[in-house]
């Protein structure tokens, strides 16, 4: 029965106090009065009661599940499920970068967003990088995660901090088994060239030389004395001592001092705040570009009634294109640190988007030349990670957090176990030189010291009448703004299954470079659809690519809880 796994099936062992075998590991006897677990598969959906977590790794999803079932909520799910990304999913799981978290903590409260993005350092200045080329150590950002989940747990945690970061630590201290996506990985990025990766080698190399396969077991014994530290003594442990010393240090000629790093804070924001179709949907703030970005979209296609054509038809996908590409001129144009300049707030209202609605025409394709001459985007990394989580009480976390680049810049913290992001990078490097290549320089987004680098990362989390009915984000740079649209317009114009809201093939636009780009294989039946596109004037990358990674939760209106793990990248939904 893959793809569909239904809970609440009870185990006949827990009936005789055994610890019942799931696919995934022992549930404790202390549970045996706990529903059965659901077992874990890739690609998987769940249908449980209680709460669920669904994340790119089986082994970090069941991490936030026991800590569900043990009485912790969602938040403290969430914080276990973060820490054992980051050694489960080397690639972007991390205590060395920075991410969004936005907390609904159900029972209509307003949502929050706990914002941990990587900051400049303070020596780090507008024209810092204008000579272009910079080291990967000179591109990493003052990590932002550790104080981010600490600051998520002092304001909504229910368990002690240490009990959450403890399963990281073991699976850190004692292996997980690697599968056939983390196994590559590591093989392809610890043969690139580079000496900026020769720590990284060391530690997560397959001693003896050789590669890595699938159900080889990867031990990360630093790691875990690292993890073990923060555990022990909090975020204190990884932002001041040893270990911020360890930071600094590893940095040949990097910009990130001491200070910046005791210095560093998260900050609580409120999250940008949109309406589709009697739903409430809210998502990350500045410096995220997602809330805004997704709003907005959203905002422009409820005037354009897409329901009018099918879901996959040329007329939809169109509008859906030519409303990417507008939205995106905004994104380059207004957005940045807002706690540094001032973001127009007309962005996101209903009559902004109905202006923007009624310049698309519905037959033909606007060149994005047209729609601003100047600028061109920087190009982005493709690796970040989403999860999304709900507990019995209707608590929600939907969260994403990234080293910027797959493995960040493949720079390791020596002796300490962990990669550093290389998020600088997403901030305007070169004032004002702006070209065809792909890069920007306008204001809003250029370096200052202690400025948060905008980001597209888009955890959302949609309400109806102040139950949680969607939790969606994705990796994917730029795209992920386009990927989280797709799903939430699957979902809530088209009312597809949440299975089918995952599964169904995505579209991709971000203005520059004015090209579509498609999961056109799996619109194979579709490619008189696609013919169409060019016909009303899209260039349609020929080649097919694979778009995100949604690892979502539904709510059904009965309270059935459906999580759905994207099956693009492989990962694990875990409930009760
Ligand atoms: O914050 C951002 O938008 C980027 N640093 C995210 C990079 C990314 O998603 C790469 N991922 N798949």
């Amino acid at each position: 029965m893959r793809g569909r796994l239904v809970g609440w099936l009870m185990c006949s062992c827990l009936a005789v106090g055994a610890g019942c075998q799931s696919s995934r590991g022992t549930v404790p006897r202390a549970l045996s009065n706990q529903p059965t677990l659901s077992g874990l598969s890739e690609g998987q959906t769940i249908e449980v009661r209680h709460g669920a977590v669904v994340s790119v790794s089986p082994d970090a999803s069941a991490v936030g599940r026991d800590v569900l079932v043990r009485g912790g909520n969602a938040v403290d799910a969430a914080v276990a499920s973060a820490f054992a990304l980051a050694v489960t999913w080397p690639e972007a799981g991390n205590i060395g970068g920075g991410g969004f978290m936005v907390v609904y903590a159900g029972k209509g409260a307003v949502p929050v967003v706990v914002d941990y993005r990587e900051t400049a350092p303070a020596a780090a200045k507008a024209d810092t990088f204008a000579a272009g080329r910079p080291t990967q150590h000179r591109l990493v950002g003052v990590p932002g995660t550790v104080r981010g989940l600490a600051l998520a747990h002092e304001k909504f945690g229910k368990l002690p901090w240490k009990e959450l970061v403890m399963p990281a630590v073991r699976l850190a201290k004692e292996g997980f088994e690697l599968n056939k996506d983390v196994a590559e990985a590591i093989n392809e990025y610890v043969a690139k060239p580079g000496d900026e990766a020769n720590e990284m080698r060391r530690v997560l190399g397959k001693s003896g030389g050789g590669k890595w396969a699938s159900g080889d077991r990867l031990v990360q014994a630093e790691l875990a004395e690292t993890l073990g530290r923060i555990a022990e003594e909090g975020p204190k442990a990884f932002y001041e001592g040893a270990i911020a010393d360890a930071i600094v240090e590893s940095l040949d000629e990097g910009l990130i001092t001491r200070a910046d790093l005791a210095g560093y804070r998260a900050k609580v924001r409120e999250p940008i705040h949109g309406t589709f179709r009697g739903f409430d949907v809210y998502g990350p703030p500045p410096p995220s570009s997602g809330g805004i970005c997704v709003v907005e979209m959203l905002n422009v296609l409820e005037y354009l009634n897409l329901r009018e054509n099918e879901r996959l038809s040329a007329k939809t996908l169109h509008l859906m294109i030519e409303t990417m590409r507008r939205v995106f001129v905004d994104r380059a144009k207004f957005l940045g640190d807002a706690d540094f300049m001032k973001i127009p707030a007309e962005l996101t209202s209903k009559e902004y988007a109905a202006q923007i609605a009624s310049q698309i025409n519905p037959l033909r394709a606007t060149a994005s030349e047209d729609l601003a001459t100047d600028i061109r985007l920087v190009k982005e990394g493709t690796q970040t990670t989403h999860f999304s989580v709900i507990d019995a009480d209707g608590m929600a976390v939907s969260n994403t957090y990234t080293l910027e680049q797959r493995f960040g810049g493949r720079v390791m913290v020596r002796g300490k176990g962990f990669l550093l992001n290389n998020e600088m990078g997403d901030f305007n490097l070169q004032p004002g030189i702006t070209d065809r290549q792909g890069k920007i320089g306008t204001a809003a987004n250029q370096v200052a010291p202690g400025k948060r680098m905008l980001s597209s990362m888009t955890p959302v989390i949609v309400t109806k009448d102040g139950r949680v009915v969607m939790i969606c984000g994705s990796p994917g740079g730029r795209t992920i703004i386009n990927t989280v649209l797709c799903v939430v317009i699957n979902r809530l114009e088209y009312h597809m299954s949440p299975r089918e809201s995952v599964d169904a093939p995505r579209i991709n636009m971000t203005w520059f470079p004015d090209k579509v780009t498609a999961e056109a294989d799996m619109l194979k039946d579709h490619s008189a659809t696609l013919e169409q596109l060019r016909n009303m004037g899209h260039y349609v990358d020929p080649k097919p690519a694979r778009q995100g990674d949604a690892q979502s939760i539904f709510v059904e209106s009965d309270g059935r809880i459906i999580g759905v793990a994207d099956k693009r990248r492989g990962g694990g939904a875990a409930g009760y």
